[in-house]
């Protein structure tokens, strides 16, 4: 069984006072063991400080970026040393928007997926289609391609430690999400996709998120799906309760 995983990615949201006092709202109501990995993803500038808040606790700390190389002369990136060194267990990588507005190709995708396990961290890989790819009927290939080109030359050790998140564009930040039925048919085609390229041990064990408008009201329904292993949530991350209450609806006790 697959243990859930509920990330809250705050993106360019929260100064290091505000995130304080979110990661301590967080904290407080998670006071009992929950049984879920939970991860915040707060800005790198509020790292440090989210890292103090959430250590010795059940709340593991992301970043939403990682540079493709270890160290160097490049201007305004962040390694995955520097990450390391705050604490941060994971990364999130591709996500539609650094796809989207930063020029984030699969293949830097696949670069930084490498450098980011090379620096012991856990990627959370991020693909989805446009509504334009959706209404063309393009979802399968255009979410096949981004799995195989985003996770190429991985092993099968390597594998099991990523996690993928589907997120369709047409349903971030929008209020407009995904059905369960919707969600679970890309869900197991994304398992399909990893069956084919590993085997059925690696498509069962890797878990895959849901993202784009999750929030209380609709969380439970897509974490029943059996495909469905957690979400990575956006809008919903920036209030304490109605994140921990998402992290409510993942528990499987
Ligand atoms: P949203 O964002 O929950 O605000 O739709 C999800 C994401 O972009 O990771």
């Amino acid at each position: 069984m697959r243990k859930a995983i509920i990330a809250g990615n705050w993106k360019m949201n929260k100064t290091i006072a505000e995130a304080q006092s979110l990661a301590e709202g967080v904290k407080i109501d998670l006071a009992e063991e929950t049984g879920v990995d939970v991860v915040l993803c707060p800005p790198f500038t509020a790292l440090k400080t989210v890292s103090d808040v959430v250590s010795g606790t059940q709340i593991k700390l992301g970043a939403q970026n990682v540079h493709f190389e270890q160290s160097g002369a490049y201007t305004g990136e962040v390694s995955p040393a520097m990450l390391r060194d705050l604490y941060c267990h994971y990364v999130i990588l591709g996500h539609s928007e650094r796809r989207a507005m930063f020029g984030e190709s699969s293949a830097i995708v696949n670069r930084k997926v490498k450098a980011a396990l090379a620096g012991n961290l856990l990627p959370i890989v991020c693909v989805g289609e446009t509504l334009e790819e959706r209404d063309a009927g393009q979802v399968e290939t255009v979410v096949e391609t981004q799995v195989r080109e985003s996770l190429a030359d991985i092993s099968a050790e390597e594998m099991k430690k990523i996690i993928i998140a589907y997120e369709p564009v047409w349903a971030i930040g929008t209020g407009r999400t995904a059905s369960p039925e919707q969600a679970q048919e890309v869900h197991a085609l994304i398992r399909d996709v990893l069956r084919k390229m590993y085997d059925d041990g690696v498509a069962q064990a890797v878990r895959i998120q849901y993202g784009g408008s999750m929030k209380p009201s609709n969380a439970a329904e897509l974490l029943a799906q059996p495909d469905i292993d957690g979400g990575l949530i956006g809008g919903a991350a920036l209030d304490p309760h109605s994140f921990v209450q998402i992290v409510a609806a993942a528990r499987q006790d």
